[in-house]
């Protein structure tokens, strides 16, 4: 799959046993696993380079900023962006869309609507809740259909409700419950018929396949590193320029300042407008070296690879008395969310531990999704780069087991 290359030698801690036995790593869709290069990137900027950025004259703060703005190169070719400025590192996901959210603020009024999907994770949902009660616009949804969400985004509703009075269309890219595909570029082209701007979750995408922001059309993409390998801490905010340079900054301080009197202050561009005080310089370096690492091993390959596996265990689990898939039948990204009937999903969490597999249990940061479903949560099997078909059957051992111990079987 890798040009006969096998990832998982670079990944030093899946070379371990729990409880016993080998560990099955499958909940990377709450993070992954780092490879040696992403390690020894932050180990050597501590033992070599530690310095602060943009601030100091001498050599190792000239060393820091060049490895810190080499990062921020790095990551725009990473997602093709058209220039280094539209990358602002944040702490991940969660606070880029905030400050993207906080940052329309002004812009928004009563009258004005927010368009989301059913499907979003809190990160993607709360912040669009706030901004319409800060501002008095009204939040809507796109629904997702099928009782198991199978038909994923009801594209046909989009005709009423993408409306001229829409100002922002959020939505996630690949859901981290659902495990569909959204069609990014075509929702990016929708929202912008209507004068929307864009704004897509990839946190579960970046890392798992090609990404392109400007063939996809996209307005802002907010994503974390330590899904794609990178350290965990560090995100980045892609804006078009033209738009970043008319948000408002969500955070002021040093750093972002062009000129500042008793009485006032003005803001730099972008980069520096979105990053305030002493930003987080080691392990946006090990970003751009996670960057390196994924596109060594190809995107598309990695994207083949998750697919795969996340396929295979689909067909796999299927058969398995009292399970409820959700998500698409057909194609998927690298993960599979599924419920049992009898057995609730913390107790599959423990169980797999035993077993010295890792799987996710809970509402997976999807609580109104789930209500919607008439669930209180699911498992979910998340696959990447170092995963192999023989830890799908160590899966589905395991379920065998809880499911005898519960009398399900
Ligand atoms: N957002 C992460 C997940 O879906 C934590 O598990």
């Amino acid at each position: 799959m890798f040009s006969g290359r096998d990832p998982r030698s670079d990944f030093p801690i899946l070379h371990q046993t729990v409880h016993g036995k080998p560990l099955v790593y499958l909940d990377n869709a709450a993070t992954a696993q780092k490879p040696r290069s992403v390690i020894d990137a932050l180990v050597r900027f501590y033992e070599r380079d530690n310095s602060n950025v943009h601030r100091g004259l001498h050599t190792l703060s000239m060393r820091a900023t060049d490895a810190y703005e080499g990062a921020r190169t790095r990551v725009a070719k990473f997602i093709n962006a058209a220039d280094p400025a539209e990358v602002i590192f944040t702490r991940g996901t969660t606070e880029s869309i905030n400050v993207i959210a906080r940052g329309l603020g002004a812009k928004l009024k009563a009258g004005d609507v927010i368009l989301s999907t059913e499907m979003e994770h809190h990160s993607n949902l709360v912040p669009w809740q706030q901004l319409a009660k800060a501002t008095g616009a009204t939040l809507r949804y796109v629904p997702v259909l099928g009782a198991n969400a199978e038909g994923g985004l009801d594209l046909a509703a989009l005709d009423t409700l993408l409306t001229p009075q829409v100002k922002v269309f959020a939505f996630t890219h690949i859901s981290n419950t659902l495990g569909c595909i959204n069609p990014v570029a075509l929702l990016c082209a929708r929202a912008k018929a209507v004068g929307a701007l864009s704004v897509i979750d990839a946190a579960q995408s970046i890392g798992h396949g090609p990404f392109d922001v400007r063939a996809i059309g996209a307005d802002f993409v907010a994503f974390s590193g330590h899904k794609m390998c990178g350290p965990t801490g560090i995100g980045v905010l892609y804006g078009r320029r033209a738009l970043l340079d008319h948000l408002a900054p969500d955070e002021t301080g040093g750093g972002m300042v062009s000129h500042v009197d008793y009485d006032g202050a003005r803001w730099k561009p972008a980069p520096e407008r979105f990053e305030a005080g002493t930003p987080n310089v080691a392990d946006a370096i090990a970003l751009g070296t996670a960057c390196d690492y994924l596109d060594g091993l190809g995107r598309e390959a990695i994207a083949q690879h998750d697919k795969h596996l996340a396929q295979l265990a689909y067909e796999k689990l299927s058969v398995l008395p009292g399970i409820r898939l959700l998500g698409p039948t057909g194609e998927r990204s690298g993960l599979v969310s599924f419920a049992f009937a009898e057995v609730h999903a913390h107790d599959v969490v423990t169980f797999a531990d035993e077993d010295g597999i890792a799987l996710r249990g809970g509402h997976h940061c999807n609580q109104p999704l789930m209500r919607k479903l008439g669930l209180t949560g699911t498992n979910r099997a998340s696959f990447y780069v170092y995963n192999r078909e023989e830890e799908i059957d160590a899966l589905v051992v395991s379920m065998r087991r809880i499911l005898k111990f519960f009398g399900a079987s």
